[in-house]
């Protein structure tokens, strides 16, 4: 296949800044990854469903550019995002005496490049690495911006750092062997632009939302690329999450609490995000913040691209005790990312008995 960008978009962050090269081909051409270091050693971290997919190629594209190209091949799986498989790519790198300039890089969705970047920020105390994200939630958020983390047995990403790679390579062929759920929970993710950033795009993806989920390789272009600009765009204002980069968990709070409260694995992140925004936008509703036909669109979209719209039966005590546990939460009190009208999003806390009336509306 040739290989061609079709889309450039820059992360402005200072020394810090990279480019995430949007378009097909792109994992087979050496020339993508000419923004990191040549050195005498590179490592492919990805997993064991990915490998046999994609490594080979990836290797080969890097030969010119790395003495050795040595790869470590983790088990697939949140469940797997630990300390204990983090210390397989140390082992790895040590195994295969990798130095300073050695340049990791992350094959695979946002648990590998999660866990990828985060071994990148620790080892000799920081290596550059590169984001090769094949998932669409990754392409569009988690390889971007330089969150990388890894769980904990009492939390998820609880053990990270802010660490931005080289440059991001998305590659549109990849996706073609994406799984339909995962797609969907890639959507999830797209969808967030809109309401938190970009009345605009609400309208586009009302228009475009059937291509995407046909995988059409233009409306997925041109998603990547609208999400990665907005994802930049608050990303360069505020890097390390002081105020403004909470907007980009809109539906997360409810989102988190779903995921925990049926044990991680059970929904996907992006599903749990996908309903997690239909509370959100209920919840900014009943405040008073949009209309109920902004709510009805956003709504609407989420159940369009095959998300679920309802949370499960968990009880609201539950939710709220799981909830407070977010790292958005001050001094035990919630606070939750709202719509503030579409396309613009803020963070406040909500009355307690409103939080009730959305999930007695939208759970169970
Ligand atoms: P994932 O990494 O688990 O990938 C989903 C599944 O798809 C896996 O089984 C994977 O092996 C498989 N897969 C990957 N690429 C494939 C391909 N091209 N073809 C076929 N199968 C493929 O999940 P994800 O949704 O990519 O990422 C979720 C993770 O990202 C979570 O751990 C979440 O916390 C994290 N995240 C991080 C950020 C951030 O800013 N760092 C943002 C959002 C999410
Ligand atoms: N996915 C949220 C963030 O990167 O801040």
């Amino acid at each position: 296949m040739t290989a061609a960008v079709s889309s450039t978009v820059h992360i402005d962050l200072g020394e810090r800044s990279y480019d995430i090269l949007i378009g097909s081909g792109l994992l087979d051409a050496p020339a993508s990854y000419a923004a990191a270091p040549k050195s005498s050693a590179a490592l492919i971290v990805t997993n064991t469903t990915v490998a046999p997919l994609y490594a080979q190629r990836l290797q080969a594209a890097l030969a010119g550019r790395h003495g050795q190209v040595h790869t470590v091949v983790l088990p697939d799986g949140e469940a797997y995002k630990d300390a204990a498989t983090l210390n397989l790519i140390y082992d790895a790198l040590l195994g295969h005496g990798a130095d300073r300039k050695t340049v990791l890089y992350a094959l695979g969705g946002g648990v590998v490049g999660d866990m990828t970047g985060f071994a990148a920020a620790c080892y000799m105390r920081g290596v550059p690495f590169v984001q090769v994200p094949t998932t669409l939630l990754a392409q569009v958020d988690s390889s971007v911006g330089g969150k990388t983390a890894i769980n904990h047995p009492l939390g998820k990403n609880m053990i990270g750092a802010f660490y931005q790679p080289q440059v991001v390579v998305c590659d549109l062929a990849v996706l073609d062997t994406l799984a339909g759920r995962e797609l969907s929970a890639g959507i999830a993710e797209i969808i967030k632009y809109g309401p938190i950033y970009d009345a605009g795009f609400i309208g586009w993806l009302e228009a475009n939302l059937d291509a995407l989920r046909a995988r059409d390789r233009e409306a997925l272009s041109y998603a990547i690329r609208r999400s990665c600009e907005i994802k930049a765009a608050v990303v360069g204002r505020d890097e390390r999450e002081s105020g403004l980069r909470a907007i980009l968990n809109f539906g997360h709070t409810f989102g988190h609490a779903i995921e925990a409260g049926l044990g991680y694995g059970e929904w996907l992140h992006g599903e749990a995000v996908g309903c997690g925004m239909v509370m959100g936008a209920d919840l900014s509703r009943r405040l008073g913040l949009i209309s109920a036909d902004d709510q009805a669109r956003i709504t609407r979209l989420v159940e369009r691209a095959g998300l679920p719209v309802r949370g499960p039966a968990l009880g609201a005590d539950r939710y709220i005790e799981l909830m407070r546990l977010d790292k958005k939460s001050e001094a035990g009190e919630i606070r939750f990312v709202v719509i503030e009208g579409l396309g613009r999003a803020g963070m406040r806390p909500a009355p307690d008995s409103v939080v009730r009336e959305v999930l007695a509306a939208h759970a169970g």
